[in-house]
Order: C-alpha cells, then structure tokens, then sequence
C-alpha cells in the first residue's frame, strides 16, 4: 500500500482520514515520522496555512505529504472565526474578554455561543483546504459544509465545534452522528474526496 504522511497530530483528524483512506493508502501522522513540534501556521488564509505546514514537513523532514486547515465560518459574524478557529477564545471582542490557551475547544464554543446569543440567523460553514505536496507538485483541495450554529452543546462525538455544528438537512449535530456518517458529508471529507479522485486518475 502507498504512504502517505498527513501532517498532523490531532487524532481526531487522523482517524477520520484514515477511515476515508482505509484500504488505498497507510496514512502516517506527524508522530510517526518522528516531528513532535507545533507545525506554523501563521497566515491570513486557510490556503496559505495548509501550505505552510505542508512545505515545513517537506523541507525538514524530507517526506512528500498533505496538510489541512479548517476554519468555522459564521454569517452573521462576517466569516469569523475562520482561520482563527483554533484560538478564537483566546480573542478579545465586544465584551469577550480573552481566556488563556489555544485549542481549548470548550473556550471556543462558549465563546460562539456568547457572540451568538440573541441573533436570528446562526447559518455557519465549515470549510478545509488540503494542501498536497508530492515531487513538485502542489495541489490544494477544498471542501464546504454548510449548516447552523445551535444555541447548546448536543452531543459526545467528534472534536473541535462538532457538539454546536448542525449540517444543513439534519436534525442533529456532528457530535451526535457516528464518524461514518460525518465523514460522508464533512467539510474534511469532501476536500478528502476531491484528493482522491485526483490521486485515483
Ligand atoms: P485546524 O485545522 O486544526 O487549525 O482547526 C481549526 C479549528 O477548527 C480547531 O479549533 C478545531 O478544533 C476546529 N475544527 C477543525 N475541524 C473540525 C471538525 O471537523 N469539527 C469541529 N471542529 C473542527
């Protein structure tokens, strides 16, 4: 079977790929090459982000690989959090006063919560942008869910904001639908998808 290096640590994101990739290719985590540094991700944009990861594994590491950046984005909140998904309780806004800690993903949702607290429209889209880097070649990949913000957590499954993310046409979070079934309409797994049906031609 063909390896590939995904570059990241998040397990979550590992098994969900690895579900997606079972049985074409061995997916091996940052771990397993042995980098157990933070990979940067210092840019404005989802794009330049995955890229950056990408190419920091390649040019220290010396292994071809892909990385993904997510960001949550909210209509009414002019596309916030977006790329600061990961850190965005760690903002200060309106009357949010900024909490310690990057990834902290009860912070983040508390946070949304409370910049959502009385507004009408919660519509809100998940979107990942895989960067590949194999030889030369840079390819990048996206993927879209779109759905609603919930006004309380449901759900035990998943990672990140899955307990308070409603795909459009469901009546449940990602957190209440089995990895199957989020895969089958993530954000990450149709940007998956697309780097599938490339790889496949
Ligand atoms: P990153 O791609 O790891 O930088 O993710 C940015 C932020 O979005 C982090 O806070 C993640 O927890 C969150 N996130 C990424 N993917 C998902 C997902 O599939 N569901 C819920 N939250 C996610």
């Amino acid at each position: 079977m063909k390896v590939i290096v995904f570059a990241t640590n998040n397990e979550h994101k590992l098994s969900e790929v690895r579900q997606i990739l079972s049985g074409m290719f061995e997916v091996k985590s940052l771990k397993e090459i042995g980098c157990f540094e933070e990979l940067p991700e210092t840019h404005e944009t989802l794009h330049e982000n995955a890229v950056q990861k990408a190419e920091y594994v390649k040019e220290h590491y010396g292994y071809d690989c892909f990385a993904d950046d997510t960001g949550l984005e909210v209509a009414t909140l002019n596309g916030k959090p977006g790329v600061y998904s990961a850190r965005y309780a760690s903002i200060s806004e309106g009357d949010w006063k900024a909490k310690d800690g990057d990834h902290d993903s009860e912070q983040n949702m508390k946070k949304l919560l409370h910049m959502l607290n009385g507004k009408e429209n919660r519509s809100a889209q998940f979107k990942t942008v895989i960067a590949w880097l194999v030889g030369n070649e840079k390819h990048l990949f996206e993927g879209i869910v779109t759905g609603d913000i919930t006004k309380e957590r449901h759900g035990a499954e998943g990672f990140g904001y899955d307990p308070i993310f409603q795909p459009t046409g469901y009546d449940v979070t990602f957190a209440e639908m089995s990895a199957e079934e989020k895969n089958s309409i993530s954000h990450r797994g149709r940007a998956i998808q697309k780097l599938m049906e490339f790889l496949n031609k």
